[in-house]
């Protein structure tokens, strides 16, 4: 088992990536008993950071779950599950087409190695994702490249505090989260389970604002919105 607070094997990840396809079905429902309901809260905090117009990339963009909210723009949503694309691109396209926006589009890749030309996105966002990636600092790298000069990067996932505070989230994923997953699916095999190690995994704010900054981001900047359950990342690429 290889995960750390930066990378994840290739096999860990291929785990990874079964395990997150598998919840396709519940995603959301699980998202909102896990979070009391925050998670929209916190989407919306990261809507309000994003630009006034431009084209925005969401990263690890899942089922949708974000994009389906983001009104206008000229919005790309990536992600390595073809069938998270599919999915996502029915929900956030009919959602689109009622309120008289753009077809958003959908492209498959990964964080790692952005499909994108330099300096191509005013904002880059990624919801729940970054935990999940299998180079961390690849990525921060590729959000860098394809951002515009000024533009913004956002990251939104659970850090933890301190190793207790992790064992508290551990707890909280192996006990609450854990069971309510179980009565959906009608099974202990069921993929939270094996998406604990992650968040378990996963550093501390200060990691990750140390690492946008060491890749090259400035006025790196983090608040914890909720404790062990989403702290928002945010920086800038410098104009010169
Ligand atoms: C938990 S879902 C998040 C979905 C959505 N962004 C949200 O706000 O709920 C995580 C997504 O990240 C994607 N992902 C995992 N590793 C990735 C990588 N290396 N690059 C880009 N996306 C990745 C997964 O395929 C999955 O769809």
């Amino acid at each position: 088992m290889f995960v750390d607070t930066e990378t994840i094997g290739k096999e860990d990840w291929e785990e990874l990536q079964r395990n997150l396809e598998a919840t396709i079905p519940v995603y959301d429902k699980v998202n909102r008993v896990a979070t009391f309901g925050q998670v929209s809260k916190w989407r919306r905090m990261v809507r309000e950071r994003l630009p006034s117009n431009g084209r925005i990339l969401e990263v690890g963009c899942g089922p949708g779950s974000f994009a389906e909210d983001v009104e206008g723009y000229d919005l790309v949503c990536l992600d390595p599950i073809p069938e998270m694309l599919k999915v996502a691109e029915e929900r956030v396209n009919s959602a689109r087409k009622k309120r008289g926006d753009g077809a958003a589009e959908f492209v498959h890749g990964k964080a790692e190695d952005l499909p994108f030309d330099d300096a191509s996105f005013d904002a880059v966002c990624t919801l729940f994702s970054f935990r999940d990636w299998f180079d961390k600092r690849a990525g921060i790298s590729e959000a860098l490249r394809v951002l515009k000069p000024g533009g913004t990067f956002i990251i939104v996932d659970p850090a933890k505090i301190n190793r207790f505070h992790g064992f508290l989230g551990w707890l909280w994923m192996r006990t609450y989260v854990s069971l309510y997953a179980r009565i959906l699916y009608g099974t202990g095999g069921h993929p939270w389970k094996w998406l604990t190690k992650t968040y378990v995994s996963f550093g501390t704010t200060k990691d990750y604002v140390s690492m946008l900054q060491e890749e090259g981001f400035i006025d790196a900047r983090a608040k914890v919105v909720f404790p062990g359950m989403a702290t928002i990342w945010q920086g800038e690429k410098p104009v010169n």
